[in-house]
């Protein structure tokens, strides 16, 4: 599934630069130039990694 369609990319392509920069979003979106034309999937993937990084955290913190 896309997670910008101006741009042609994937939500897995998103996932896996957000990973790259080390959760540094910014440096993401800027990377994948998410968000640079209509915008409309701007508030959809700052969302979902959102959610993606608090999920994480959780997991982290059930484990310690
Ligand atoms: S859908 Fe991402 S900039 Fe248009």
């Amino acid at each position: 599934m896309y997670a910008c369609i101006c741009h042609k990319i994937t939500e897995k392509e998103l996932e896996e630069t957000v990973q790259a920069t080390k959760g540094n979003l910014n440096d993401a979106l800027r990377k994948l130039n998410l968000g640079q034309s209509c915008g409309v999937c701007l508030m959809d993937a700052l969302e979902k990694v959102g959610m993606q990084m608090a999920s994480k955290d959780s997991n982290i913190a059930k484990k310690n």
